[in-house]
């Protein structure tokens, strides 16, 4: 990844480090290997994830590791470990950093991938949902996304999914002979992701039974609507069920464009996930977002107005000062490349239009001999000597 696509990445990330800075949200820095377990049992056994997408191995001290196809178990694994239960329970994170799926590649779908993720710890309120979800569209807004959709939905909790879970199994039993090889697999084990399946999804979403949330999550829920109603545009989509197991009550997903590798970003709450890898009863909510997808949705860049200077020597006997000179110009703040004192003058200027330097700075025997350089600006052509001490003073001034 270079040129433009690297810099929007970069700005991405600055983007959402602004952000992320005036919501108090702190970073945490998480390993890229793991133990393969952790996220076995958190990212879930029935997710296409854990069953065929992780990149795992053994290491030369027999421990099975995967590189990490998600940040979420990561995080909940350090809140776990350095005791933040007891210290400080209520904890908002985030992460920037590579993530690897074996999955076939295309457009917005890679095997390694940049996640930019949130994750509020030790908060139930529905606040902390509506939060985290007007901060990922804080962050689309100062990078400049504009054209997506928001889809949201409530999975329910311990109490009323398992009722949900029956009243689709029952529904389902009686296609099971037609849903593909996976589906028939997912039926007992995790229904809702049959309604999530690329095959067999659509035609089932119109029919199936409708969730029935307990008192307390659609309370939860309506809560969430509330605030973020005004705020942000919002659609309830009842079929949004998200590929991981630990989910619970709300669900989100940030959508650009009509393909299936639309999801710019996406995320939940997940009350169970920290009690369910041996921590506290601390409930959570983050999501996570593709960065290449993100700047893909962006289109293009708005090019950077930078003035920059590339410095040319004429001569051997020269070079040392022309060295000197981009060295002191660097210290003065100006953007300076050069040194490229093998080729000719041609070649040097070729490079410095390559370059998109704005101004270019000659280095000949005169300049040395004086103590001065020669500025040429390269839009319009127009070139003067300056003594060196007033070199950056001028580049500064010409507008
Ligand atoms: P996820 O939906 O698996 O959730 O991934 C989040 C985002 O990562 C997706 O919406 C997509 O933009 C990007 N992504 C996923 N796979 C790829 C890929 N192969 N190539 C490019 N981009 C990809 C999670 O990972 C959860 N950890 C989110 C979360 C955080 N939930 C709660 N906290």
């Amino acid at each position: 990844i270079f040129g433009p696509e690297a810099a929007a990445l970069t700005a991405l990330e600055a983007a959402a480090r602004k952000v992320f800075k005036l919501y108090g949200v702190k970073e945490l820095r998480i390993p890229t290997v793991e133990l393969k377990e952790l996220f076995i049992k958190s990212t879930g056994t029935t997710t296409d994830i854990v069953q065929k997408e992780m990149y795992s191995f053994e290491d030369a001290g027999h421990r099975l590791l995967a590189l990490r196809p998600e940040g979420t178990p990561g995080v909940a694994r350090a809140y776990i470990e350095n005791n933040f239960t007891q210290a400080a329970p209520v904890q908002q994170f985030f992460y920037i950093g590579n993530m690897f799926r074996a999955e076939r590649p295309q457009a917005g779908r890679y095997r390694e991938f940049e996640q930019i993720g949130a994750e509020f710890l030790g908060n139930p309120a529905p606040a902390a949902d509506a939060q985290a979800i007007l901060l990922l569209k804080d962050i689309m807004q100062a990078f400049g996304v504009k054209n997506y959709s928001v889809k949201i939905n409530s999975l329910g909790c311990e109490k009323c999914r398992p009722l949900y879970r029956q009243a689709l199994i029952d529904y389902l039993s009686s296609s099971k002979d037609t849903l593909c090889e996976t589906c028939q697999d997912r039926l007992e084990r995790n229904p809702l992701r049959v309604l999530d399946c690329k095959i067999d999804g659509h035609r089932f979403a119109e029919g199936a039974p409708k969730m029935k949330l307990c008192p307390e999550c659609e309370e939860h829920f309506n809560e969430v609507k509330r605030l973020l109603d005004g705020k942000i545009p919002y659609i309830v989509d009842t079929s949004l069920v998200r590929g991981l197991d630990y989910y619970t009550r709300t669900v989100f997903e940030f959508q650009a464009g009509d393909k299936s590798q639309n999801a710019i970003a996406a995320g939940g709450r997940y009350d169970s996930l920290i009690k369910s890898m041996g921590g506290a009863d601390i409930p959570a909510v983050g999501w996570a977002m593709g960065a290449e997808r993100t700047c893909l949705a962006l289109g293009s860049l708005p090019a950077e107005e930078e003035v920059k200077v590339y410095v040319v020597s004429l001569e051997k006997s020269c070079n040392e000062y022309a060295f000197n000179v981009m060295q002191n110009l660097r210290a003065d703040g100006i953007i300076t490349e050069g040194g490229l004192f093998e080729k000719n003058l041609k070649g040097q200027m070729k490079q410095a239009d390559r370059t998109k330097a704005r101004f270019a700075v000659i280095i000949g025997g005169e300049e040395t001999a004086r103590g001065s350089a020669k500025l040429k600006d390269l839009t319009t052509g127009e070139q003067k000597d300056y003594p060196l001490d007033a070199l950056a003073g001028a580049i500064k001034n010409i507008k």
